[in-house]
C-alpha cells in the first residue's frame, strides 16, 4: 500500500504545486489523475517559477517518474509546449514521462467550443482550455484517446467523423466558421510521431510499482469544490478532483491508497463563476489578492479572495477522506491585524448542520465568523512551528481544532525551504 494522495480542498490554486514538488523528494512515482491543461502548477525552485499544466510536479526531482493518467484530458499542443519547456531548463524527460494510452485527447473543436458556449447564458467561467467538450466527448463514447494515434486509419476516420459533426453543431447552432478536416488530421498525425515514445499501459505500470512498495503520489488539479459530482455544481469543472478520482483517473485500487493529504490555502480564493460564501468583495479582498500574487496561473485572471471557510472545508475532509493537512501561503496573512474565520453558515435566520451544494442555498448563506488575532510579523523565515510568532501557532491550532485534521506541514513561502514540517 503505497499511494499518498494529494489532493485540493478548495476550489483549486491550494499550492499544490509546491507540496507536491517538496513531496517528490521522497517519492518514486507522480502520477496526475485528472482534469487538463486547465491546472496551473506552480513550482519555485530558487529564484525560478514554473508553470506546470500537465507534466506532474516531481518533474523537478531526476529520481521521479511522472505518469500522466487515463482520467486526465491531454491537449497534445500544451503538451509539447510544456515537455520543450521543461528541457529548455536541462531536465531530462525521455524514460521519465508516461502518458495513459486510455487518455483522452483535446482537440481543437474542444477549445473552440468552450469559447463559443462561455459566450451563451449559462457562464460557468471556464479556463477555455476545452476541458468540458472533451469529457462531454469521452462520455458520448465519440472521444479521441491516446491509443487511437497508434493507428492512423483509426484515428482518421475518428477525427472525420467528429470533425464533421462538430461542424454541423457549429454551422446550425453557432453560425461559425467550419473546422478543416485535413488540417486537424495533419496535425495530430504529426503530434503522434513526438509523443510515441511517451505511451504506456500507464494502469499496468503503476500496479506493478504498487506491488514492488514504490512510494507514489497521486496529483490532483483544481479542488474538491469544483468537483463535478461534489462541487458547487454547475459551477465546477468536468472532472473528479476529489480523492475517489484518483483510482479511477489512474487505474489503481482504493486498497493501494495509503494517506490523503488536503492541501488547504490558509485563506480561500475562487476563480470562474459560482457561489463563495466567504469572499471579500471590498478593500480587504484586494488586499489578500495583491499580497497573495491571487491571479489565475492559467488564465491570469483574478482570484475572486475571501476568508477561510471550515463549512466548506469539514465537506471537504468528510468527501475526501483527508487525514492531515498541508497548510500553505500562511505568510500572506502577515498583514492582518485580525483574521476572521468562517466556523459556521446561516440561511434565513437559520443555522445550517452542513455544507449545501445546492447553488441556491449557498448564495443565500452568511458566514458565521470567529476572529482571529493577526501575528502582523513576517513569517517567511520560521522553519519550525515554534519559530511561528504565538499568534500565528494558535490559527494553525485553531483550524487543527474546527477541523478535527492533523496539519502536518505549514508553508511559509513559495520556495522548497520556506516549509515547516510538523
Ligand atoms: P474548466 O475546468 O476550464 O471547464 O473551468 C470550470 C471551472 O473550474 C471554472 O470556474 C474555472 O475557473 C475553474 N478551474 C479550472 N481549473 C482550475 C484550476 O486549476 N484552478 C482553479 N480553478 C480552476
Amino acid at each position: 500500500m503505497a499511494v499518498t494522495i494529494i489532493v485540493g480542498a478548495q476550489w483549486g490554486d491550494e499550492g499544490k504545486g509546491k507540496v507536491v514538488d517538496l513531496l517528490s523528494e521522497e517519492t518514486d512515482i507522480v502520477a496526475r489523475y485528472q482534469g487538463g491543461a486547465n491546472a496551473g502548477h506552480t513550482v519555485v525552485i530558487g529564484k525560478k517559477e514554473y508553470v506546470l499544466h500537465l507534466i506532474p510536479s516531481g518533474i523537478f526531482h531526476k529520481h521521479v517518474t511522472c505518469v500522466i493518467g487515463n482520467g486526465v484530458v491531454i491537449d497534445p499542443v500544451a503538451l509539447m509546449d510544456e515537455i520543450a519547456m521543461v528541457k529548455s531548463f536541462g531536465i531530462k524527460i525521455d524514460g521519465r514521462l508516461f502518458l495513459s494510452h486510455n487518455a483522452h485527447l483535446i482537440m481543437p473543436y474542444h477549445k473552440l467550443l468552450d469559447s463559443i458556449r462561455e459566450q451563451g447564458v449559462n457562464k460557468i467561467g471556464t479556463t477555455g482550455r476545452g476541458i468540458g467538450p472533451a469529457y462531454i466527448d469521452k462520455y458520448t463514447r465519440t472521444g479521441i484517446r491516446v491509443v487511437d494515434l497508434l493507428d492512423r486509419t483509426v484515428l482518421r476516420n475518428k477525427l472525420r467523423t467528429n470533425i464533421e459533426e462538430k461542424n454541423q453543431l457549429l454551422r446550425q447552432m453557432y453560425g461559425s466558421k467550419e473546422m478543416d478536416v485535413d488540417a486537424i488530421i495533419a496535425e495530430y498525425e504529426a503530434f503522434d510521431k513526438k509523443i510515441d515514445p511517451f505511451i504506456t499501459d500507464t494502469s499496468l505500470y503503476l500496479s506493478e510499482a504498487i506491488r514492488k512498495k514504490k512510494a507514489i503520489l497521486a496529483e490532483g488539479a483544481q479542488g474538491a469544490l469544483l468537483d463535478i459530482d461534489h462541487g458547487t455544481y454547475p459551477y465546477v469543472t468536468s472532472s473528479n478532483p476529489t480523492s475517489g478520482g484518483a483510482c479511477t483517473g489512474l487505474g489503481i485500487p482504493p486498497t493501494a491508497i495509503r494517506n490523503v493529504i488536503g492541501i488547504v490555502k490558509a485563506y480561500s480564493t475562487r476563480v470562474g463563476n459560482g457561489p463563495f460564501p466567504t469572499e471579500l468583495n471590498n478593500e480587504t479582498g484586494e488586499r489578500l489578492r495583491t499580497i497573495g500574487g491571487e491571479f489565475g496561473a492559467t488564465t491570469g485572471r483574478p482570484r475572486r479572495c475571501g476568508w477561510l471557510d471550515m463549512v466548506s472545508l469539514r465537506y471537504s475532509i468528510r468527501i475526501n477522506g483527508i487525514d492531515s493537512i498541508a497548510l500553505t501561503k500562511m505568510d500572506v496573512l502577515d498583514h492582518f491585524e485580525e483574521i476572521p474565520v468562517c466556523v459556521g453558515y446561516r440561511r434565513k435566520g437559520k443555522k445550517l448542520a452542513a455544507f449545501p451544494t445546492d447553488v441556491r442555498a449557498l448564495e443565500e448563506i452568511e458566514p458565521i465568523y470567529k476572529t482571529y488575532r493577526g501575528w502582523k510579523e513576517p513569517i517567511k523565515e520560521a522553519r519550525s512551528f515554534r519559530q511561528l510568532p504565538a499568534a500565528a501557532r494558535a490559527y494553525v491550532k485553531a483550524i487543527e481544532e474546527l477541523s478535527g485534521v492533523r496539519i502536518s506541514i505549514v508553508s511559509v513561502g513559495p520556495r522548497r525551504d520556506q516549509t515547516i514540517i510538523r
